[in-house]
Formats: structure tokens, sequence, C-alpha cells
């Protein structure tokens, strides 16, 4: 067994001791308890979930990519204390299917440049073309409509819309990657009454930021059947205790918008975290998760990332499913899979590219289903 392993804290030790030792234990108090740890420690506390005011409107739709795919533009719009906001999206879907098709929902934190609408442009990032000749849905939303990727001290976004104001901010206020996921569970909600798509089967997908984020959404949202970290690295999939690369220190000054206040009290002391990352991805569990790194991606450390899918495992045997089936990472460009868990390594750099969509679409063909 690889020694950092034993470090992490044990994800089937229950706050008041004692081992889970089923699956219902693990749904009604493990679960719970992990799912509050993160909220106060880590990513913060989301302080509404679909706003009341809510309202789903479809701008536009049209036929689109030789007449094989709908456009739907959609455009989620809301209120709170401190105005009104709008999450738009895109929705490509394949036209000719016969009955709800999967979706596969990109949390984009690249810009339209990579996920155009109008499919001038065309990005591995975000191949649409291939996800609908797949026969998958493809949707996509920008995660800076939702809240920008700055540090304003939580004025602009939907921060300003429900927040209270700086000096009362708790220190498990959420944090941007919260917000995101906020947005990304909105789509669900839009893309559960579209007629055309089936709910139970939306895999959410993220790269780096956007990966970290679609943990944590998959982790609050239990609505999504999948989730895939690509390249999420430190508060994403990667364990933080003895993790190489980028920090929590590092992340916490670079970024000191994405989490809770709170997580900067754990700079540098990471084996105080009363969590590590592999209990995120058991918060997704028993439903598929996929996790993908990149051979140079040392910042985000494809080793942690790994290891933390093998220390998840107990959770997805407390289900009746198996293990990934390696103990050691697999050569790149060899995707590994058992019928929850996925997991590959690219060659080349940190990035989320066709190759690496090749991989989720094969794994969800096998086993979103
Ligand atoms: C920075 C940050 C990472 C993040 C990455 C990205 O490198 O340090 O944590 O994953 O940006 O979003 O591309």
């Amino acid at each position: 067994m690889n020694q950092r392993l034993k470090q992490l804290p044990n994800i089937l030790l229950n706050a008041g001791g004692g081992i889970v030792s089923n699956k219902d234990e693990w749904a009604q108090k493990r679960r719970k308890e992990l799912v509050e740890l993160f909220r106060t420690h880590v990513y913060g506390r989301t302080p509404v979930r679909r706003p009341e005011s809510m309202r789903i409107a479809v701008k536009a739709e049209d036929l689109m990519m030789d007449g094989l795919a709908v456009r739907k533009k959609i455009e989620i719009q809301y209120e709170g204390p401190g105005g009104t906001g709008k999450l738009p999206f895109v929705l490509f879907i394949p036209a000719k299917a016969d009955k709800p098709v999967p979706a596969f929902v990109l949390i984009n934190n690249r810009g339209t440049a990579v996920a155009d609408p109008d499919r001038k442009q065309l990005s591995g990032f975000w191949p649409a073309e291939l996800l609908i000749e797949r026969e998958y849905a493809a949707a996509v939303f920008q995660v800076e409509d939702v809240d920008p990727d700055v540090h304003d001290e939580f004025r602009n976004g939907v921060h300003g819309l429900f927040d209270p104001p700086l000096d009362k901010r708790p220190g498990d206020a959420w944090g941007t990657i919260a917000a995101w996921a906020w947005g990304a569970s909105r789509v669900m909600d839009a893309l559960e009454e579209e007629a055309a798509i089936d709910a139970s089967r939306i895999a959410l997908a993220g790269h780096s930021r956007g990966g970290k984020t679609a943990l944590w959404a998959g982790a609050e949202d239990e609505r999504f059947a999948m989730v895939v970290s690509n390249n999420s690295g430190c508060t994403g999939a990667a364990l933080s205790r003895g993790k190489q690369g980028e920090r929590i220190s590092h992340i916490n000054a670079s970024f000191p918008h994405w989490f809770a206040e709170n997580y900067k009290q754990y700079n540098d002391r990471e084996d105080e975290l009363p969590v590590d990352q592999h209990m995120l991805l058991g918060l997704i569990a028993p439903r598929l998760l996929y996790v993908s790194s990149a051979t140079e991606d040392s910042w985000a450390d494809p080793e942690s990332e790994f290891l933390s899918l093998i220390a998840v495992q107990p959770i997805y045997k407390l289900h009746g499913y198996d293990g990934i089936g390696a103990e050691t990472m697999p050569a790149a460009e060899t995707p590994i899979s058992s019928e929850r868990l996925g997991y590959h390594l690219r060659t080349g750099d940190h990035d989320l590219t066709e190759y690496d969509w090749r991989c989720f679409i094969d794994f969800a063909d096998a086993n979103l289903i």
C-alpha cells in the first residue's frame, strides 16, 4: 500500500467513533457529516438552492451542424435581496433522437472561444460535434456568468445577490467555486424541464478550476449521475496531504475568493484538515466518477489525483461495486475503469482535449445506462 494512503483521515470512521459498515449508514450518517465538514472548512455554505423567483426562458431554437443538432439558447433568470441575475447557457440536442438522450454539461472556465455557440471556432475543449455524433446532448455555461473569477470581496455575481455585507460574512460563507457549482445545479434544473433530455443520465464535467467545481457540485447535488474531473488538482481530485505542485497555501494566496475563509487556516497545515479530497470523491459515490490527469501537469499532480481514486474505493465497495482495478497509475493513453470508476492519464499539458472527451464518452457509453 502506498504510504500516503496511510496518512489519510479514515473515510469510514464516524465522527462519534465506529466504522461505517453498510451503505445505509454511509448515506444517513457519514456522508452527511462529510458534506458538513467540506462546507465548514473548504468550499463554504451555499445560502440558497433554486430561488423561488427563478425562471427559465428559451431565447432561441434552431438547427445547427448540418441539421444534426437542435441548438437552444436558454436563459436562467433569478433574483435575490441584492438584485437580479441571469445565467445563459447553450444546449445542443441530437436532432434525430427518437427517445430522451443523456447529456454532458461542461462548466467552462476558458471563455466562449473554446465553446463557440455558433460553431465557427472549433476546439477540443468542448467538442460538441463529437458529443452529438455519439448521441449525447451537449450543454455549456460560462463560469463568469454565475460569478466573475476575480476577488472583489464578494460584491459581483451571485454573491452580490444573496450574501450578507462583508463585515457580516461568516468564515464558512461560500466562495466562488461553490457559486459556480450552484450555477451547474441551476442548469440541471433547466435540463430537467427539457423533454428531449434524460435527466437521470446527466454527466457534469469540468477542467481544472472547473473540475474542482464539478466535484463540489456533484457532492452537493445528487441529481448528477456522473461527474468528470479533468486535471482538477489542488482542492479538486488531488489528495492534499503530501501533494506536490500546488498546495493549499498557494491556492489561497492566488485565489482568495475560491473557498471559504476558514480554509485559509489550513495553509501549510494540511494534516490538520478534518478531510482530504478522497472524501470529496466519496460524496459522488455510488454514482459514476471519472478522473483524468495529464503527464506534464505537475502543478495539479497526477499521482495525487490517482491516489485519491484509490482511497475512495472502500465507499464504492460498500455499495457493492468494484474498485478501479489497479493499484498503481496506468501508463499514459491507457484508460482504466470499472462499472462506476474511471481514470486515464494523457500525455501532455494541463488542458482538456478531444482525447479526454473520447475517454469520458467511452466510459459513459459503457456505464451511464
Ligand atoms: C491555476 C490554479 C489551479 C487551477 C488552474 C486552472 O493554475 O493554481 O488550482 O486548477 O489555475 O483552473 O487552470
